[in-house]
């Protein structure tokens, strides 16, 4: 069988002993793969995902990368499969003083240019977040929508072959949230894989994909209806 791009295999988390996130969390996600993460608040969306893209640790488990063990690759290796995993996450973590420009910037800056979103499709994601007019603006002196998008334009302008977002449109109204939407269905028509945490069941109701649900601790993925 084909090595999944995404293996997760019995993953438990606990920020204190014995007292469990999520336990036993199994999944494969390939190329081109949608996965729905849903939850109710608290329910340990953002752990998982912060876990997936590398940023914590899990207590107990694993996560494979093209079939290596992420706890395993060592500082390089890391660093090497970040490049290619684009991650929006829930708290967004930006820098106020710095500007839009910036952040593209500092995320482009350490990618080899086979890894970097190309300087055309790049000014089409700004476009369609309507950042244009503002990418030499400091990112604190802007909305809280606006700040969401930076954010996913900065994830956006790396040429990730997954994409991790944490309720990315949370944040935005009806027809931005569908504008991202239908990009990030582009993205992963094209073969993107793509891991979407929400608590918003109407979006899922719209976009019909598979999905996990998160749920007292456990962790289920619901097979195709
Ligand atoms: N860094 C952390 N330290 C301690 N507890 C945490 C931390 N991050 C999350 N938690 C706890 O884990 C649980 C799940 O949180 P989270 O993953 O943010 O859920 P969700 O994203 O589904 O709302 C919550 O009870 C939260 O308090
Ligand atoms: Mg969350």
């Amino acid at each position: 069988m084909k090595t999944p791009l995404l293996k997760v295999e019995n993953l438990s988390k606990a920020y204190a002993p014995g007292e469990f996130v999520w336990q036993n969390v199994n999944f494969d996600l390939g190329r081109g793969d949608f996965l729905y993460i849903l939850g109710g608040s608290g329910a340990g969306k953002s752990s998982l995902l912060r876990t997936l893209s590398s940023l914590e640790i899990p207590s107990a488990g694993k996560v494979s990368y093209h079939g290596q063990d992420l706890a395993s690759v060592g500082r390089s290796g890391l660093e090497r499969i970040r490049q290619r995993m684009a991650f929006i996450p829930q708290n967004l973590g930006l820098i106020p003083d710095l500007t839009v420009r910036d952040h593209l910037e500092m995320s482009r800056l350490p990618l080899s240019p086979e890894d970097r979103t190309d300087d055309k499709t790049l000014e089409g994601f700004i476009q369609l977040t309507g950042l244009g007019k503002k990418l030499d603006k400091r990112v604190g002196a802007l909305s809280g929508g606006e700040r969401q998008r930076v954010a996913i334009l900065r994830a956006l302008s790396k040429r990730a072959e997954i994409l991790i977002a944490d309720e990315p449109t949370g944040a935005q109204d009806f027809e931005m949230t569908w504008k991202l939407m239908d990009l990030f269905v582009k993205l992963n028509l094209s073969g993107v894989a793509l891991l979407l945490a929400t608590h918003d069941l109407e979006m899922v109701r719209r976009l019909r994909k598979r999905c996990a649900i998160l749920k007292d601790g456990g962790f289920r993925v619901e097979e195709r209806a």
